[in-house]
C-alpha cells in the first residue's frame, strides 16, 4: 500500500511539547479535535509516547516504535524501524505521526501535512518539537479553539 505521513502535535509558543513523561497541559478541547483527527487512522508514535498513554487508543490502529526486541506489549504492532511499515496492513493510507519530539524529527522530512495545535504562553518542558514552518509554504488560518488555536500546515 502507498501510504502517506501527517503529523498532529500540541505545541506551545517555544515549540515546547513534553514534561517529565506526559504533557506540560491539561487541555480537554484539544484531546477531542486529537481524537477526531486522528480516528479510523493508524497512529504512529515512539515507545515513551505510548507508554505515557498507558493503552493502545481505541478505533486507530496502534504502531509503535521501538529498538527494544523484546518490547511486545499487546493490542498494539511493534516495528523496529521504518521500513517495516510496508509489511503491515494498514487500515487507512494517511498514517498520523503523534509523537514525541524523537519520532517527529525521524517523521518530519516525511510529512505532508501538520496539524499543530498552538497552545499560547511559555510551559515549563522538557522535551520540545524541532523548527519546522519553512518545510511547509503553506497553512491554513488559525482557527480559535478552547485553551488553543488548530492551524494545518501543507506541502
Ligand atoms: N504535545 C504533543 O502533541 C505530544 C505528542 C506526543 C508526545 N508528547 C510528549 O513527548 C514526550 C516523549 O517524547 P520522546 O522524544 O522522549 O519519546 P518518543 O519519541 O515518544 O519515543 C522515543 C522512543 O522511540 C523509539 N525510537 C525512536 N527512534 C526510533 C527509531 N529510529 N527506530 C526505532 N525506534 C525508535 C525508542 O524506543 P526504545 O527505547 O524502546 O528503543 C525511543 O526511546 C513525552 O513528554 C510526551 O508526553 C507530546
Amino acid at each position: 500500500m502507498i501510504f502517506h505521513f501527517t503529523g498532529v502535535v500540541a505545541m506551545d509558543e517555544r515549540r515546547a511539547i513534553g514534561l517529565r513523561g506526559s504533557l506540560p497541559w491539561h487541555i480537554p478541547a484539544d484531546l477531542r479535535h486529537f481524537k477526531q483527527i486522528t480516528m479510523s487512522h493508524p497512529i504512529l508514535m515512539g515507545r515513551k509516547t505510548f507508554e505515557s498513554l498507558g493503552r493502545p487508543l481505541p478505533g486507530r490502529q496502534n504502531i509503535v516504535l521501538s529498538r527494544n526486541a523484546d518490547y511486545r506489549p499487546e493490542g498494539i504492532c511493534i516495528i523496529r524501524d521504518l521500513s517495516e511499515l510496508e509489511q503491515i496492513k494498514l487500515q487507512n493510507p494517511e498514517i498520523m505521526v503523534i509523537g514525541g519530539a524523537k519520532i517527529y524529527k525521524l517523521l518530519l522530512p516525511l510529512m505532508s501535512k501538520l496539524h499543530v495545535s498552538r497552545v499560547p504562553g511559555f510551559h515549563k518542558a522538557d522535551t520540545f518539537f524541532p523548527p519546522f514552518e519553512h518545510l511547509f509554504p503553506a497553512h491554513s488560518s488559525p482557527l480559535p479553539m478552547d485553551g488553543f488555536s488548530a492551524i494545518t500546515y501543507t506541502r
